[in-house]
């Protein structure tokens, strides 16, 4: 399969890639970066400017398996500024309005087209259950996720859309597990706030064979649930922390002080949760292989 992959220098992208080159597929990856980079077997890196529309790179696309849509400012990078908001938002929606530019105007449109979404789509949720029909929360991360799945439905009538909503990936190198680490280590470890909030977490390596086998799956179209079967709260997950730590698990970091240190984004990344299931995906015969949250930690952290 040829597949492209926007944004998949990064963490997710980066791990997508080599499984799939791995697999003997050749991937090319849009970047902002020069292109001119080696690359290993199978891997090519090409340039672009997500500036909402087509560009030279476009006919990347052309008769493509799929195209996957990583790309945007990293949420979780700096204080949510307004300009940093903006730019949080315009990175998603300019990368998939150039994307969506590309398709609509390919004379051999890509199979699929795999959009990046998140869980936070459904806002702060408490204890509800929520699979992919629930409604969308009202937030900025909300509304972001809902305008950024918009933009790429705007290919629907060209190809097949599937939107992935990414819950908490768990991997000892990116993604929010290393900055959870330090705390534990020096035994100061605990729930934030009051640990009620649901994290809906999944393991890097089910991300990755979920997104694969999307690719292929005719019947994944619109929102999947990317995220593991079993949602823990935060209280339990940093009790499943400490176990796969050896550490305790006993000093909580109060609510208050984490607004102070984080401002909004503290509400909105750790304060706010989902009680997100895979409903779509595992109707569809998808099945993970991590639903344990200790056997997911003690494979990440081994
Ligand atoms: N990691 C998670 O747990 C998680 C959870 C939920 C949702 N997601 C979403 O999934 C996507 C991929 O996540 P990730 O963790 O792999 O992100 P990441 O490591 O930050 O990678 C995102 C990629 O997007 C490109 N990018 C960065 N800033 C950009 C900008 N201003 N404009 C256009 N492109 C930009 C970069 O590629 P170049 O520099 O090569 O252009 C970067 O490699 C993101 O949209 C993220 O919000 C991730």
């Amino acid at each position: 399969m040829h597949i492209v992959i926007a944004g998949g220098s990064g963490f997710l992208g980066s791990a997508l890639a080599r499984a799939l080159t791995g697999e003997g597929h050749d991937v090319a990856i849009l970047t902002r970066q020069k292109s001119n980079r080696s690359a290993a077997p199978h891997l090519s890196f090409v340039s672009w400017t997500p500036d909402g529309s087509a560009g030279p790179w476009a006919r990347i696309v052309d008769g493509a398996s799929a195209v996957i849509n990583l790309s945007g400012e990293s949420i979780a990078a700096k204080r949510w500024s307004p300009a940093q908001k903006t730019m949080l938002r315009d990175s998603r929606l300019l990368a998939t309005g150039s994307l969506t530019a590309a398709i609509r105007h390919s004379p051999l449109p890509p199979g699929a087209f795999i959009s990046g979404s998140a869980v936070g789509y459904y806002g702060d949720r408490g204890e509800e259950t929520l699979t992919e029909s629930s409604a969308a929360g009202a937030d900025f991360l909300a509304n972001l996720a809902k305008d950024w799945e918009a933009a790429a439905n705007d290919v629907s009538h060209v190809t097949r859309v599937a939107l992935v909503r990414t819950g908490i990936v768990l991997d000892r190198q990116g993604g929010a597990l290393p900055k959870m680490l330090p705390p534990f280590k020096m035994f100061a470890g605990g729930k934030l706030g009051t640990g009620t909030q649901y994290m809906p977490w999944i393991h890097k390596d089910d991300w990755v064979r979920l997104v694969t086998w999307t690719i292929t799956a005719e019947g994944a179209r619109g929102p999947l649930n990317a995220t593991g079967p079993s949602p823990v709260t935060n209280a339990e997950f940093s009790k499943a922390l400490g176990r796969a730590l050896k550490r305790p698990s006993l000093l909580p970091a109060p609510a208050f002080a984490l607004r102070i240190a984080l401002g909004e984004m503290a509400d909105a990344l750790l304060l706010s949760g989902q009680r997100a299931l895979p409903v779509r995906a595992t109707d569809l015969g998808f099945s993970f292989g991590y639903s344990n949250i200790d056997e997911a930690l003690a494979s990440v952290l081994a």
